[in-house]
């Protein structure tokens, strides 16, 4: 089933339930509407000299809607896969009428570009080193989640970004999305009760794993360059483009794709930044064993887990499973909020549900109000990025709120890793008497690329 097809199944199932109207929601709610809806000015006229690191698939999503803002140029672009960068770089030209510049290293286009707007929409790997480098380079930046790959490096983000007084913003757009702020402002005025526990998914198809057979690098892609401060692993197609998100070296697995944004609304109702106790299981129970060699390999990301994260007075869960992908849970992606006048489910495509105790009290629903392509709300953080330079405010998804959701998902995957429930002391970020555990929340960089000092 497509997400159209879904939004429309979850219409025919509606007429029993209560739609929510807009009127209630917050002033701000309404602004970031207003924001939405509103015309845009043709692409590319804006003042702001804007490059992009990264543009594949979700770079260029993020450049798209910051060219309609209009306010942005895009002066320049890099990608150390020139198919991906040529591609780019003539749909620039196509939306604005103007050529950006061209480049395969990023530091070479900072250093001659003195962009006033980085966006960072590279692998996970590479995000601290090109968000750091950005802001010395004086740029304000739209950083791609999670924010890093070890614990350490997010938090030499926020330092640094508060050192050189730049606006860092995470593209956690669920933060500036309409039907997730009402959920927010639902669960606030305490419409579900007292709420003891949440649970957070992904649910997904796939399946058993064959290992695939390596190949040499296209003559178009520095391989070198796109695993940077990471391991070189063989390429392989499977690896890149978008395919990284399964191998750790590179990323954190559905926790650290998914499982973060929905880690960000978990702490953004909470208002907490932290849990205090974290474990989780699980494995590769379908795909087998990881296949790393010279002549083939296989992704090695779970493709099982569960994750539980203890705060004083809730207890949140993470499940995620690359197998038996069905309608069978009704959801299968988002989170439920468990309180004692009902439960709360928050989605993507299918909005948000109250599913009241009393059974004689109607359900609540509220629709998304999603963006082309691929259903987000870039325009509305794009929007609040922008407002934030301009005012010198901090941005609703701030580098440290990110860097905190970030902690939640490197976290599950660490106790994982280490097979043990992790006992986390948030306020000094470090796991309490478990040296092992600490040696793991930064890691060592490949040749000459340098760990950021934190
Ligand atoms: N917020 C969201 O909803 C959302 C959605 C999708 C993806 N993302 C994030 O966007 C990021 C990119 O994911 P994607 O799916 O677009 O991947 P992708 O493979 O399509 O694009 C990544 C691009 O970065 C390039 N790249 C790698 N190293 C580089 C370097 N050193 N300099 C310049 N370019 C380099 C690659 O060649 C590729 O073109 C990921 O961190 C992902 O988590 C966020």
């Amino acid at each position: 089933m497509t997400g159209d097809d879904k939004l429309s199944a979850q219409g025919n199932s509606m007429s029993r339930r209560q739609f929510l109207h807009r009127a209630g929601m917050t002033a701000a709610g309404a602004g970031l509407m207003a924001a939405a809806s509103r015309h845009r000015v043709r692409a590319g006229t804006g003042r702001y000299r804007t490059v992009l690191i990264g543009s594949g698939w979700w770079g260029m999503n993020i450049l798209r809607d910051a060219l309609a803002s209009g306010e942005c140029q895009a002066v320049a672009l890099c990608d150390v896969d020139q198919r991906h960068l040529n591609e780019a770089v003539d749909e620039v030209e196509d939306l604005t009428g103007d050529r950006p510049a061209a480049y395969t290293d990023y530091r070479e286009m900072l250093e001659q570009e003195h962009p006033d707007i980085a966006i960072v929409g590279t692998p996970d790997h590479w995000h601290c080193l090109n968000t750091i480098d950005a802001v010395k380079a004086g740029a304000h930046v739209f950083v791609e989640k999670p924010v890093g790959h070890t614990i350490k490096e997010g938090r030499a983000m926020v330092n640094v970004a508060r050192e050189a007084d730049r606006v860092v913003q995470v593209g956690t757009h669920r933060r500036a999305s309409p039907h997730n702020m009402s959920a927010m402002e639902f669960l606030r005025e305490g419409n579900a009760g007292r709420i003891g526990m949440v649970r957070s998914f992904v649910h997904y198809h796939g399946g058993p794993e064959s290992p695939q057979p390596n190949e040499e690098p296209p003559d178009e892609l520095d391989w070198d360059m796109w695993c940077g401060p990471a391991p070189l692993r063989p390429f392989n197609s499977r690896i890149h483009p978008r395919g990284f998100r399964n191998f750790m070296d590179y990323a954190n697995g559905q926790l650290g794709d998914w499982g973060i944004h929905w880690m960000d609304q978990i702490l953004w109702w909470t208002d907490e930044n932290y849990p205090k106790r974290v474990s989780s299981t699980g494995g590769r129970l379908i795909r087998g064993e990881p296949v790393l060699n010279e002549d083939e390999q296989t992704s090695d990301g779970p493709d099982t887990q569960v994750a539980t994260f203890e705060f004083e007075d809730f207890v949140a869960t993470w499940e995620h499973r690359q197998y038996a992908g069905n309608d069978a849970e009704n959801h299968n992606i988002g989170c439920y909020f468990y309180g004692t006048e009902g439960t709360l489910h928050l989605g993507w495509l299918d909005g948000w549900t109250f599913y009241p105790s009393d059974p004689n009290a109607e359900e609540i629903h509220e629709e998304p109000t999603l963006h082309t392509n691929d259903h987000h709300n870039i325009p509305e953080l794009w929007d609040d990025f922008m407002e934030s330079i301009k005012n010198g405010r901090k941005p609703i998804c701030d580098i440290e709120l990110g860097h905190y959701s970030t902690n939640m998902s490197l976290l599950g995957m660490l106790s994982l890793n280490v097979g043990r429930s992790l006992e986390w002391d948030g306020e000094n970020e470090e796991v309490i008497d478990d040296p092992e555990a600490n040696a793991l929340l930064s890691r060592e960089y490949r040749g000459d690329w340098e760990y950021p000092e934190v």
